[in-house]
C-alpha cells in the first residue's frame, strides 16, 4: 500500500487525536493548512503531507521537506485554556514523539531497547529530548516541533502544533551535518512512518488528557525529565542579556528549565526568550 492509502486507512487507537486525518501529496506546510481549515474541522485534526514547499521551523527557519523519506504533520487542538499555556503544549508533544519513537522500537526484532520505557538511559540510540522540544538520538536531532497559538483574547482559539520527524536516511545540508541524523541512520533499519505516527498520536493524547486536568505540567514533569538528555549535564545559557553556564536539573511544572549555577542559586530558564546548548556542543 502506498503511504497515501496507509496514512488514509491509519485508525489510531485515540478518541480525538487523528480521528479526522487530511493527507496531500505536496502542500506548502501542513501546519499553514490546518490553520486554513482550522474553524471547520474538529479538536484533533491531523494534516499529513508527502512532502512541503515551504515547511516552516522555529525562530523563521525553513524546515526542509523532501518526499518519500520522513514524516512531516500537523494537528489541530483547541484546548480551554489560557493563552501562556500553549507553549507548554510543545514539551508535551515531545514526551509524545520521544515514547512514539521508543515504543516502536520496542516492536522491531533486534532493536537494543529494553523493556518497557521508563527509566531507560537517555542516551546512546534511545530517543532523548534537549530541552525543551528537540528530539535527539546519539546527540543528534532527530525531529522538531512548531507550535503556533491562535488567541481570542487571553484565551486560545486553537493551536497548530507541527512536527517533522527525520525518519529515512536523506542528504543533510552542509550545516546540519554534525547536529541531525535520522531513525533509520541512527538504527540500521527501515522504519514504518504510518506506524510511527500511530503511536506519537497514541502517547500525545494520553499526556494532553494528563495535561488539561492538571493545566500544567505536573504530573507529567517526572517521565519529562527522565527523557532529558541535558539533566544533570553542564549547559550554556544563550540569554540575550547575558550567557552563563550552570548544571540543567529538570523542568518545573511551567516546562521552564531549572539551571542552577555555581553559586547554588537556581534559576528557572523560559524557552521563549533564551536557547541551552551543552557546553561541548549541541546537547
Ligand atoms: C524546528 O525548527 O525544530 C521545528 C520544525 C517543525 C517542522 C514541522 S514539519 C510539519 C510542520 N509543518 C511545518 O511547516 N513545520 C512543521
Amino acid at each position: 500500500m502506498g503511504y497515501e492509502k496507509e496514512v488514509l486507512a491509519l485508525r489510531p487507537h485515540t478518541k480525538w487525536a487523528g480521528q479526522a486525518i487530511r493527507f496531500y501529496e505536496t502542500i506548502d506546510s501542513t501546519s499553514l493548512e490546518v490553520a486554513r481549515i482550522a474553524e471547520e474541522t474538529p479538536h484533533g485534526t491531523v494534516v499529513v503531507a508527502e512532502s512541503q514547499t515551504a515547511g516552516r521551523g522555529r525562530r523563521g527557519r525553513t524546515w526542509e521537506s523532501p518526499a518519500g523519506v520522513n514524516l512531516y504533520f500537523s494537528i489541530l487542538l483547541k484546548p480551554q485554556l489560557s493563552a501562556e499555556k500553549a507553549s507548554m503544549l510543545t514539551l508535551v508533544m515531545a514526551m509524545a514523539v520521544m515514547d512514539g519513537v521508543k515504543h516502536c522500537m520496542d516492536g522491531q526484532a533486534g532493536s537494543h531497547c529494553a523493556e518497557g520505557d521508563e527509566g531507560q538511559a537517555c542516551q546512546g540510540m534511545f530517543p532523548c529530548i534537549k530541552w525543551p522540544n528537540d528530539i535527539v538520538m546519539n546527540g543528534k536531532k532527530i525531529c522538531g516541533i512548531l507550535t503556533e497559538a491562535k488567541l481570542q483574547g487571553s484565551q486560545l482559539e486553537h493551536v497548530v502544533i507541527g512536527v517533522g520527524v527525520n525518519v529515512g536516511k536523506s542528504p543533510l545540508a552542509e550545516e546540519l551535518v554534525d547536529k541531525a541524523t535520522s531513525l533509520e541512520q541512527e538504527c540500521g533499519y527501515v522504519w514504518d512512518r504510518t506506524a510511527l505516527l500511530a503511536q506519537i498520536l497514541e502517547c500525545f493524547e494520553s499526556y494532553y488528557e494528563q495535561f488539561v486536568a492538571d493545566g500544567s505540567l505536573a504530573g507529567l514533569q517526572e517521565r519529562y525529565n527522565a527523557g532529558l538528555v541535558n539533566r544533570d549535564r553542564e549547559v550554556r545559557v544563550l540569554d540575550p542579556k547575558g550567557e552563563y553556564t550552570g548544571i540543567a536539573r529538570g523542568i518545573n511544572e511551567l516546562g521552564e528549565l531549572l539551571v542552577e549555577c555555581a553559586d547554588g542559586s537556581v534559576t528557572a530558564v523560559y524557552a521563549g526568550e533564551v536557547s541551552v546548548r551543552g557546553v561541548y556542543g549541541y546537547v
